[in-house]
């Protein structure tokens, strides 16, 4: 099943990773690359190659450095050595990257941030590769307003400017058109609960299934807001009814209200992800 909540933890935190292990995350992802300074690289290496993993728990992915990073290399030895799942790859630019990567890893999953340089907004349906160890794709506004030049990446009133809306949007699609999980960015302000709340559940309206997190304090709240409701989970399973009691029937009434194929199909989904 996807993880609704991945948490990111700076791989060179002992401290931080022990509450990470403690939290309800579905997925930790040890930081190498933003979060750990250049000079802490090497430890936090280390840090991961002393960790044991439960059998039961999160699933274990590594952010490694960058294509063609300084560090890139040495991150990639922790493979094999390190109890890990996948790799989160930062500043892929197009699904060749996922393909090189995957020739160096043996195949390990791969959750891929897609958004994060100027390039890489024109590389979004480059990532369909029925092949491809490819997971996930999640987006990133920080990085991305940093390489175009911005001073913001928010407008005049406080919402998400126009070219951050599009990275989200074109992350959603592209991972959808790859088959993999779409994953939602990080909510940085991570002492407003209700802001994190609001943007998780318009990314669950909009079709993510998981979002990135920065704090323990968000896994909660982006747990429950990509958990259906007992109520959404109802009138799902009234639709999947309808449907197996009249196989041949294209369009159906259900609680007063037209449903057809594609509403069976989000009935559907809506089941799944309520197991
Ligand atoms: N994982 C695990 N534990 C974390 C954590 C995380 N991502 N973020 C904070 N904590 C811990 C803190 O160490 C602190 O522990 P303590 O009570 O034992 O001192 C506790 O949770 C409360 O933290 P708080 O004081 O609210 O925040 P902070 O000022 O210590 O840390 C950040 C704020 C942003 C530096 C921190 O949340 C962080 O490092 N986040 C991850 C950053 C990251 O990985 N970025 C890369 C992806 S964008
Ligand atoms: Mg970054």
């Amino acid at each position: 099943m996807h993880p609704r909540s991945w948490l990111f933890v700076p791989a060179d935190s002992e401290k931080k990773i022990a509450k990470a292990l403690d939290s309800d995350a579905d997925a930790i992802i040890f930081d190498l690359e933003d979060s750990v300074a250049p000079a802490n690289k090497a430890i936090a290496r280390d840090v991961l190659k002393g960790l044991t993993k439960r059998s039961e728990g999160p699933q274990w992915w590594i952010r490694i450095n960058p294509v063609g990073s300084h560090f890139h290399k040495d991150d990639l030895h922790l493979i094999g050595v390190a109890e890990i799942y996948g790799i989160v790859l930062p500043k892929a630019e197009g699904g060749a990257d996922v393909t090189q990567l995957a020739h160096r890893t043996g195949n390990i999953p791969i959750h891929a941030i897609v958004t994060e340089t100027a390039a890489s907004l024109f590389g979004l349906l480059s990532y369909r590769d029925p092949k491809s160890p490819l997971a996930a794709m999640s987006w990133g506004a920080e990085d991305l307003s940093a390489a175009l030049g911005a001073s913001s990446k928010y407008d005049a009133t406080g919402e998400l400017s126009f070219t951050y809306k599009l990275a989200r949007s074109l992350c959603l699609a592209g991972a959808v058109a790859a088959g993999v999980q779409p994953v939602d960015g990080v909510f940085a302000d991570f002492k407003d609960e209700a802001g994190l709340r609001a943007e998780a559940e318009a990314a669950r309206r909009e079709g993510f299934t998981g979002k990135l997190a920065i704090h323990p304090a968000q896994v909660s709240v982006i747990n429950a807001a990509f958990t259906p409701s007992d109520e959404e989970v109802r009138h799902a399973e009234e639709i999947v009814a309808a449907f197996e009691a009249q196989p041949n029937a294209g369009v159906l009434s259900v609680g007063g209200k037209m449903v057809d194929r594609p509403h069976l199909v989000q009935a559907q989904r809506v089941l799944e992800r309520s197991r």
